[in-house]
């Protein structure tokens, strides 16, 4: 699929009436459970910032109570092989850390490490119809993207797992991209046919209804103009050191029309460029665009590349400085698995009770 056809495809996917953005009153902080995750396959790059990264953190400082996974078995839906899986999963951790995520305060874990939460699967899979599964947009279009010569039987299931990342704790809320919300859908779609089928005696539902609480900031697509994505090569990472900054957004796609604006439908990659410095200088992208004026593609890239090295500085170099201790990594997600998997144990116990498994 092209990325044009990409946009498309995870467009079509509306959001549930239910969904929330990153703007709407939340009401009682304390009355949430909010659980997110990333896959540990790179480093996290500024569209995850911007898209989902600085939203948890303002979460977080609310008071409310955070879940954050490292999604370690998905990361084997579209290749053979998990690649240098411990470090990707210490440098995700390390992301977050430096992103303002306070693991005292949020409960950090791979869900590798709580089986509990993978067990819910078994039960989970029943209520989804093979046909249901494949008709997935993210799903299909990750398939489209997969370089497998043969897609496996997780890509077609792990929406499924996922929902199960999601229920295990009973989050409420989820903070996730206009392309996850297909698996919001699974995941509300599992929570009520197991409330429906497996009523506690009393009539109470085990799970809550998740909804998405989108980001507030516009999609900021790659340097390409595509779907910002660390296996397309044409993201920034957050970590990512000034020279390394400025080579990429060099490398930038742009166009022919000296004169910049902000058009995204028209002018994509050039659109995708002010959006970044607009999103760094916390100013509206066509302010940006019309100061810039028909100073062209030059002009663009130098601003962008001064943006985000600014905006970024003492971000990287908390990152740095946490990323000499290892060991403290190691811990976040030790004491986070313990946590984990205490809610999970007892949420399976319950899952059990409830299908008269006990
Ligand atoms: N699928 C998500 C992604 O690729 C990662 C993820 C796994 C996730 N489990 C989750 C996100 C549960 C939100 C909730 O980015």
């Amino acid at each position: 699929m092209t990325p044009a056809a990409t946009a498309t495809a995870t467009a079509t996917t509306a959001a549930d009436a239910s969904d929330l953005t990153a703007t709407d009153p939340l009401g009682d902080p304390s009355s949430h459970r909010v659980l997110t995750g990333d896959r540990p396959t790179g480093p996290l790059h500024l569209g995850h910032y911007f898209g989902t990264l600085r939203n948890r953190v303002r979460l977080q400082d609310q008071g409310v109570e955070m879940f954050v996974l490292v999604a370690d078995y998905q990361v084997i839906t579209d290749r053979d092989i998990a690649d240098r899986l411990a470090e990707h999963t210490e440098n995700l951790v390390l992301d977050y850390l430096a992103a303002g995520l306070d693991p005292e305060r949020a409960t950090i874990f791979a869900h590798s490490a709580v089986p509990a939460l993978n067990q819910l699967l078994l039960p989970f899979l029943s209520l989804v119809s093979v046909a249901e599964l494949s008709r997935n947009p993210t799903v299909k279009d990750e398939i489209a993207h997969s370089s497998q010569a043969a897609v496996n039987g997780l890509m077609f299931t792990y929406p499924v797992h996922q929902a199960a990342d999601i229920l295990f704790c009973k989050a409420d809320l989820v903070p996730v991209g206009q392309d996850q919300l297909p698996h919001l859908e699974v995941a509300r779609t599992v929570a009520r046919r197991f409330n429906e089928r497996y009523p506690h005696a009393d009539g109470r539902a085990v799970f809550p209804r998740p909804r998405a609480l989108l980001s507030d900031a516009p999609m900021l697509p790659g340097t390409d103009g595509g779907k910002m994505s660390k296996s397309r090569g044409n993201a920034v990472a957050l970590g990512a050191d000034e020279d390394t900054t400025a080579r990429i957004i060099r490398g930038a796609k742009t166009d022919a029309d000296r004169r910049i604006t902000y058009d995204p439908s028209a002018r994509p990659e050039v659109s995708g460029l002010v959006l970044l410095a607009a999103l760094c200088q916390e100013r509206d992208p066509e302010a940006v665009a019309e100061e810039i004026g028909d100073g062209g593609a030059a002009a663009l890239k130098r601003t962008v590349i001064e943006s985000v090295n600014e905006h970024f500085r003492p971000l990287r170099a908390r990152r740095a400085e946490l990323a000499t201790d290892r060991g403290h990594l190691r811990q976040v997600l030790r004491d986070g698995a313990e946590r984990a998997n205490a809610i999970a144990d007892a949420t399976l116990a319950e899952v059990r009770e409830v299908m008269g498994a006990i």
